[in-house]
């Protein structure tokens, strides 16, 4: 399938999707949001595939937010439809995906783009990262997750000091707030991301999605997550995986997962 504002590489059992509009410092347009839910649904049928990284093209921004431009003169209905529908196909649906999303930041990633990073199972900061939930200051608040997310990563200090400032942090004061996973150099960004996404390429497919979606019951209020997990560690052992990785482990062997 060709997109217009994304890349897409796909290679062992990994997809690289990078957001190609780097003369806007790869700011979310609608279009854009709707070729990254198209790619992502896909990815998640795609069995060859078992992690992706999410960046920005360039070496100065990840993505510097919604495209500010686009919004200008949304109406109240426009702006519910544009963060309503946004968080149902993209950054809710990240979240829930069983195929773990890493987001690997390189530069900004203010507004929309951090909260694509805090929908994503793992984020990696490049040193240059500078991020943000700025829309106070553009008489807005976040719309597609942001009070949520990272009030659910880093507690509720963190967030009403980040979004009630405005303020821009580094990636080191992200590395302390719990923000980032890791802190890389800006040129190693995409190979640490890949590092880490094969070590997850080489465990089960299945416990990695019972894994996600068993983290993810403990923030659905309506869920109980002790519960949740019974039922999905449960389910394992009807999987062939399991058979395979208790097999590999009784024949002393590295297990191969299909
Ligand atoms: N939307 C649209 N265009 C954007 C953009 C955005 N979020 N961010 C940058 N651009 C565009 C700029 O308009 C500029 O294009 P033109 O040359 O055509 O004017 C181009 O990208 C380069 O940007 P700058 O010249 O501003 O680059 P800079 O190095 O001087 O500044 C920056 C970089 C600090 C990131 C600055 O661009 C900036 O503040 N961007 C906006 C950040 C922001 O407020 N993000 C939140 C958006 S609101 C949101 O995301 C709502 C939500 O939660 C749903």
């Amino acid at each position: 399938m060709k997109y217009k504002n994304i890349e897409i590489t796909n290679d062992n059992y990994m997809s690289v999707i990078t957001i190609n509009r780097p003369k806007f410092l790869n700011a979310l347009n609608i279009a854009t949001i709707q070729e990254l839910s198209k790619a992502l649904f896909n990815v998640e049928k795609n069995k060859e595939i078992r992690c992706v990284i999410i960046t920005g093209e360039g070496n100065k921004s990840f993505v510097a937010g919604a495209d500010i431009k686009e919004f200008s003169n949304f109406t109240k209905k426009e702006a519910f439809e544009m963060s309503k529908n946004g968080q149902k196909n993209l950054f809710d649906y990240i979240e829930s995906m069983r195929t773990p999303v890493i987001s690997a930041v390189n530069g900004y990633a203010l507004g929309g783009g951090l909260e694509l990073a805090l929908a994503s199972h793992i984020r990696i900061f490049s040193e240059n990262a500078k991020v943000g939930l700025p829309e106070v200051s553009l008489g807005l608040i976040p719309g597609y997750g942001g009070t949520q997310r990272l009030s659910q990563l880093c507690g509720k200090g963190i967030a009403l000091k980040m979004i009630l400032s405005a303020e821009i942090i580094d990636a080191k004061t992200a590395f302390k707030y719990g923000i980032t996973n890791l802190i890389v150099s800006n040129k190693n960004l995409i190979l640490e991301s890949k590092k880490l996404a094969k070590q997850i390429c080489n465990n089960s497919p299945n416990s990695i999605g019972n894994a996600i979606e068993s983290i993810n019951a403990c923030f659905n209020f309506n869920l109980d997550g002790f519960e949740y997990e019974i039922e999905k560690f449960s389910d394992c052992f009807n999987s062939s995986d399991f058979k395979e990785g208790a097999s590999a482990f009784m024949e002393k062997r590295k297990p191969t997962f299909n």
